[in-house]
């Protein structure tokens, strides 16, 4: 008996390059195939294990098709947190099986993997958004701890930037982000709004709130940081690009990405991994914000072996909590070095790091309220704000343009400014 398992979070361990941040990752395909094996020796089931293609897009269109046409395999699907309300109906409800589990979930969390009281995902890996930053060179500019606020971040960026041009590494930046007109573009700048009070995008009350002045401002911000702090080309950067400058090459002081407990356990072998550190996004006039990000475990309604499958999204959520509770009573150090992360980041935070005050909030993109629609949404959202990025347009008339469209695709009412900050 074999159940057949789509991965997305693991697709660059199928890569063949062996450079990079994504040959780096092939480490971590060890630890799931470990897994695997526990999985089978317990229960003689046997797992096959599936990459997908690199973007969340083409990840998205590749599953849709398969459960669209009623495909028997996969059984069982990693579904980013995204995607519940596009693809509810071809999963089962898994709330029956796993009621103790949900128990202790993340309300946020769970919201995001429930549709229409319907249960699609039990969350598995949850990713919160963070700010990486070199330790060495913020000890060696003076600074003693990570920036909270943009403001701060900013100005870290351009001293550390300056110092080290001026030390003969030409090509060093500040801040490196990714800037593509992709899905991590919407998750970066969910952070830059909700921040400065600018909402986010559609509120769970169903009213469209993109177009106010706080969001102008944080859209304006972030353009004025291309070509100053962060590269020229960072509107082109994938989160692998970005990565890679922070990671491998050694060459930006400080590299928004996602953390994960497995993250904080078992960071990857690359260059960078001994001077780098984690903390919360920085944030503005409202604190700060952190984009849940990460997968859930689903099981497709077309598999032919459903209470296979059920064990092994059992068996791989289950193990996930004791290597949590078992890592968070251990006295190992964790690294990066971890300063005020949001509080989902359950793995080993060395204490006295921890202020729960001073952490980002999570805060969750607005796929629930628009379900089915949220890949529209989405896309709108992205030509418009990269259009503003690349200085096609200016932020208030992009963020108008956004609002018709909007209204457009989802039909909901407009509300400025968001009532919720
Ligand atoms: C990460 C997150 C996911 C998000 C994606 C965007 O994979 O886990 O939620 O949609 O990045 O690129």
């Amino acid at each position: 008996m074999t159940v057949t398992f789509l991965d997305p979070p693991w697709l660059h361990d199928s890569n063949t390059s062996t450079s990079g941040l994504s040959g780096s990752l092939r480490e971590r395909r060890l630890i799931l195939d470990a897994a695997f094996q526990e999985f089978t020796q317990r229960t003689g089931i046997r797992v096959k294990h599936l990459p997908t293609p690199e973007s969340p897009q083409d990840q998205l269109a590749l599953i849709r098709n398969l459960l669209q046409k009623g495909a028997v395999t996969p059984d069982v699907y990693d579904l980013d947190v995204i995607w519940p309300g596009i693809l509810s109906e071809y999963l089962i409800d898994l709330k029956p099986y796993f009621t103790s589990e949900l128990r202790s979930e993340a309300p946020e969390m769970l919201a995001s993997y429930t549709v229409q009281g319907k249960v699609v995902g039990i969350p598995y890996r949850p990713y919160a958004g963070v700010l990486f930053y070199r330790t060495d060179l913020l000890r060696k500019y003076g600074y003693d701890r990570p920036p909270r606020t943009w403001d701060e971040l900013e100005k870290m960026a351009f001293r550390i930037q300056k110092g080290e041009r001026a030390k003969g590494e030409k090509d060093f930046w500040g801040f490196v982000w990714p800037g593509a007109a992709a899905e991590g573009l919407v998750c970066n700048a969910l952070e830059w709004q909700v921040d400065e009070g600018g909402g986010r995008i559609i509120e769970d009350n169903g009213k469209i709130s993109v177009n106010n002045p706080a969001t102008i401002r944080a859209w304006e911000r972030a353009t004025r940081w291309v070509g100053w702090i962060s590269p020229p080309s960072v509107t082109s950067y994938q989160e692998l690009d970005a990565g890679n400058i922070f990671w491998i090459s050694g060459r930006a002081a400080f590299f928004r990405g996602w953390a994960t407990n497995e993250f904080l356990r078992n960071p990857p072998g690359v260059p960078f991994r001994d001077k780098a550190g984690v903390t919360s996004v920085p944030g503005g006039k409202t604190g700060r914000a952190d984009t849940l990000g990460g997968f859930g475990l689903g099981v497709s309604r077309w598999s032919a072996h459903r209470p296979e499958a059920i064990k092994l999204v059992e068996f791989l959520t289950h193990r996930e909590a004791q290597l949590e509770a078992v890592q968070s009573h251990s006295e190992i150090p964790s690294r990066p070095e971890a300063y005020e992360l949001p509080t989902i980041l359950k793995a080993y935070t060395r204490p006295g790091n921890q202020d729960e005050e001073l952490a980002g909030k999570i805060v969750v993109r607005p796929s629930s309220i628009t379900g089915k629609k949220y890949d529209d949404v989405a896309q709108a959202y992205i030509r418009a704000l990269h259009s503003v990025l690349t200085r096609e347009s200016k932020a208030p008339e992009a963020a108008a343009a956004l609002e018709k469209k909007l209204v457009e695709i989802t039909g909901f009412e407009t509300e400025t400014p968001p009532k919720e900050f």
